[in-house]
């Protein structure tokens, strides 16, 4: 792990602007397979809503200017997904169904509005790895990063941790949730010096530690406002963990040098990088809509009569 002394990590950072957020969606998408053999995971939909929508909508409510996607060629559609389509909206307009097209048009990234690139990482070599391709193309300040599959429903998390960045005086600052003791081994962990409202100063973070180790159970999750050093981390950084570069190694570099802190945000996480995860999050966006009362009522009654039989 790496260490900094408390004295480092009250020293205070210049706040940056933060105008790009960059969208690691080159993963293989193993845990998913064989769903996502042609469909790649960020377009698993949560009802009818492409993960990788929430995030889109998640930085354009935090003023995000530049949104850079890290793909793989195999990925196109993700492409297609973000891009307007006018031939398509012609379409549903020629067909007399205006909100469907109007409902998209908004979804999409207007490129009159954002900056939109594409960059291509040709192997899934580590998160580390992916966010380092968007480079070249981020613009000057600070980056955010948002992780697509680790959706975040309730108050725009990207947004409310720019808003923190600005007075935090740390250089790197990581969303953070507290987790049961036998699931820190599956996450980052801070090392925590002191709290303050929503903002966790950490000495550093560790990697899916044992839990007889781990400094606490403040897990790290998928968005981070990043300081703009930590492209030159990247480039020093050696794979760690599997092999794969790890962001949070190059995190944890600069951390001595720039303040680190945790942010516990204030909506609602949901792993949809797996399948319990995207399950939850199917069914508490359904729980809020009435048009699905009657399905989860059905389904609820045969379980709970399955229940009873179970018991007895
Ligand atoms: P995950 O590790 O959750 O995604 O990465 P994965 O590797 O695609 O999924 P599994 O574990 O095999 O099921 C989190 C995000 O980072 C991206 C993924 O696309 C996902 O959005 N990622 C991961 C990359 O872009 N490149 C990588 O090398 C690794």
């Amino acid at each position: 792990m790496f260490d900094i002394s408390a004295q480092a990590s009250r020293a205070t950072h210049a706040p940056q602007p933060v105008r790009t957020a960059i969208f690691p969606v080159a993963g293989l998408g193993t845990r998913f397979l064989p769903a996502t053999k042609a469909t790649p995971k960020e377009l698993l939909p949560v009802i009818d809503t492409p993960l990788i929508q929430f995030a889109i909508d998640e930085a354009r409510a935090a003023g995000i200017e530049r949104f850079i996607f890290v793909s793989h060629p195999s990925k196109a559609s993700i492409e297609r997904h973000v891009r307007q389509d006018a031939n398509l909206a012609r379409q549903l307009r020629r067909k007399g169904k205006n909100q469907i097209a109007r409902k998209l048009e908004e979804a999409a990234l207007s490129e009159c509005e954002h900056d939109i690139v594409f960059v291509m990482q040709d192997e899934p070599l580590g998160l580390g790895h992916a966010v380092n391709c968007a480079a070249a193309h981020a613009l000057p300040g600070a980056v955010a990063v948002i992780l697509p599959d680790d959706l975040i429903l309730g108050k725009g998390c990207i947004k409310e941790m720019v808003d923190a960045y600005q007075t935090a005086g740390v250089g790197h600052m990581v969303a953070s949730m507290q987790v049961a003791s036998d699931k820190v081994s599956s996450y980052g962990i801070l090392d925590p010096i002191e709290t303050n409202g929503q903002i966790i100063r950490a000495r550093g973070m560790v990697e899916k530690p044992d839990a007889t180790d781990a400094p606490s159970r403040q897990a790290v999750v998928g968005r981070y406002v990043l300081d703009g050093s930590i492209f030159s981390d990247l480039d020093r950084i050696e794979p760690g963990a599997g092999g794969e570069y790890q962001l949070t190694d190059a995190i944890a570099a600069g951390a001595a040098r720039l303040g680190l802190a945790g942010f516990a945000f204030s909506g609602t996480r949901f792993d949809c990088g797996s399948k319990a995860g995207m399950l939850a999050a199917t069914l508490h966006r359904a729980q809020q809509d009435d048009e699905f009362a009657d399905v989860l009522a059905s389904v609820a009654a045969p379980m709970s009569a399955a229940k009873v039989t179970v018991a007895a």
